[in-house]
């Protein structure tokens, strides 16, 4: 039987604190890495009830649609294209606190009010990007960017 998620009473970094632990133990146990994206998605995205939590993955020039949790999404995105293509072609975390102000951002849904987007690297190449949509403005600062970036190392 799958293991209950266990959320943090507190601020944002005692519920990174234990998320970190559970994804630590539960990748341990899994080699698919479809199956460990989809579960890594469904934490992060009901520890903090966040609207929209998936992953893309680099397909050629594109990004393609991977496991998530939240509405229906974009399934392509092109290299260098709204946050999620810039992240990878950044090779850096995006925290975007309104995406109205980002040039050239996708809106996969109308009630996306702010974003982060996290590259996944292997040997130094990009080979994804976590994508984190909230309906509320400013939801993400740097205590995000490096607690996820220190999550998705462990994918
Ligand atoms: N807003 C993203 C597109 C993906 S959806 O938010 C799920 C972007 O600008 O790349």
């Amino acid at each position: 039987m799958a293991e209950e998620l266990k959320i943090a009473a507190g601020g944002k970094a005692e519920r990174y604190a234990l998320l970190c632990e559970q994804v630590e133990n539960l990748l341990r146990g899994e080699t698919d890495e479809v199956a460990r994206m989809a579960n890594l998605a469904a934490m992060i995205h009901f520890t903090f009830g966040f609207f929209w939590t998936g992953f893309y993955r680099v397909a050629g020039e594109e990004l393609v649609l991977g496991p998530f949790q939240g509405p229906l999404a974009c399934m392509r995105i092109r290299y260098g294209r709204g946050v999620c293509g810039t992240a990878w072609k950044e090779g850096s975390t995006l925290v975007v606190p309104d995406v109205e102000q980002f040039p050239g951002h996708i809106a996969c849904s109308s009630l996306s009010r702010s974003e982060i987007v996290v590259p996944l690297r292997r040997n130094g190449t990009v080979w994804g990007v976590l994508d984190i949509d909230s309906k509320e403005l400013a939801t993400f600062d740097e205590t995000d960017a490096r607690w996820l970036e220190r999550i998705v190392a462990m994918l």
